[in-house]
């Protein structure tokens, strides 16, 4: 598949996959959906692929959202089948078994910033604002929005963020724990760098776990103390964890093959 509206290349184990609709924002559109999706079930999962950074192209934005001249005159049906398909996407990414970095380059507006939240570490640059400015339009976050945020942040910040519509800076979003650093926007993809190669140099096995471990902390239904008994459990039986405690023991540092 050939790629439209996201510009890809494989560097150092790391897949950068740039939004690349800058005239409009990067707003995200049906085509740059199907890109991520295409994008995260046949490109990321490959062997020579450890992590992924997402950003945006041009300096003005992250994403300033889901494409409103796209959904404009859709009905009550479409609505709830943009929100669905957008919702499973993110899931994807939320639970893919490899770090997934968000580089928040600027604005990160609605869809955008659900994009960036269902990532697993977020670094911003400081010109990055952030909102769910969704009431303003007339409806109601569709990509996860109102839950993923709250997680992050907690409700009572949250709830005045969605019902406001208003904007905040990255420095405030730091404050919040919506991002977990703020550098320049120079610096952006090389701390994005730097954080995944220390990630990447652990375990890929246990890393894994550790998303999955967390995602049961928030899925209906899933007791998250069981899925940690479980994924701990299963290291046991891998070579990544033969190398840890034998490197430990050796007073060597452990190179990992997960396996
Ligand atoms: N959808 C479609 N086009 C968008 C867009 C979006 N979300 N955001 C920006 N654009 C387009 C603009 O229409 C404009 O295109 P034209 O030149 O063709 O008119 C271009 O990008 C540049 O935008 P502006 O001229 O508006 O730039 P600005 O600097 O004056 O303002 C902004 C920047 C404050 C981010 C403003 O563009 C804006 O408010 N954008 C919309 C943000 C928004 O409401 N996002 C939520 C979308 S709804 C959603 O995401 C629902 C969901 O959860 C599923």
């Amino acid at each position: 598949m050939g790629y439209k509206n996201i510009l890809i290349e494989i560097k150092d184990a790391i897949l950068y996959a740039k939004l690349n609709r800058p005239k409009q924002l990067n707003a995200l559109n049906k085509e740059v959906f199907s890109e991520i999706k295409h994008l995260f079930t046949n490109i990321a999962v490959k062997d020579e692929v450890k992590s992924v950074i997402i950003t945006g192209s041009g300096e003005k934005a992250f994403a300033a959202g889901a494409d409103i001249k796209e959904f404009a005159d859709f009905n009550i049906e479409q609505g709830k089948a943009l929100a669905s398909n957008g919702q499973k996407i993110f899931k994807i990414i939320e639970t893919f078994n490899k770090p997934v970095v968000a580089a928040i380059n600027g604005f990160a507006l609605g869809g955008g910033l659900e994009l960036a939240m269902a990532c697993h570490i977020r670094l911003a640059s400081t010109n990055a604002r952030f909102g769910q400015p969704e009431v303003s339009l007339g409806v109601t976050p569709g990509y996860a929005g109102t839950q993923r945020l709250t997680q992050l942040i907690g409700k009572g910040k949250s709830i005045e963020l969605l019902m406001t519509g208003a904007m905040i800076n990255a420095e405030e979003a730091q404050r919040l724990g919506l991002v977990n650093y703020v550098v320049s926007q120079d610096d952006l993809i090389g701390k994005s760098e730097k954080l995944l190669k220390t990630i990447m140099k652990q375990s890929p096995i246990a890393v894994a776990g550790v998303i999955q471990c967390i995602d049961a902390y928030f899925t209906e239904g899933v007791d998250g103390f069981k899925s940690e008994i479980e994924e701990f459990g299963k290291c046991f039986g891998t070579e990544d964890f033969k190398e840890g405690t034998n490197a430990f023991m050796n007073k060597r540092k452990a190179i990992f093959t997960g396996k």
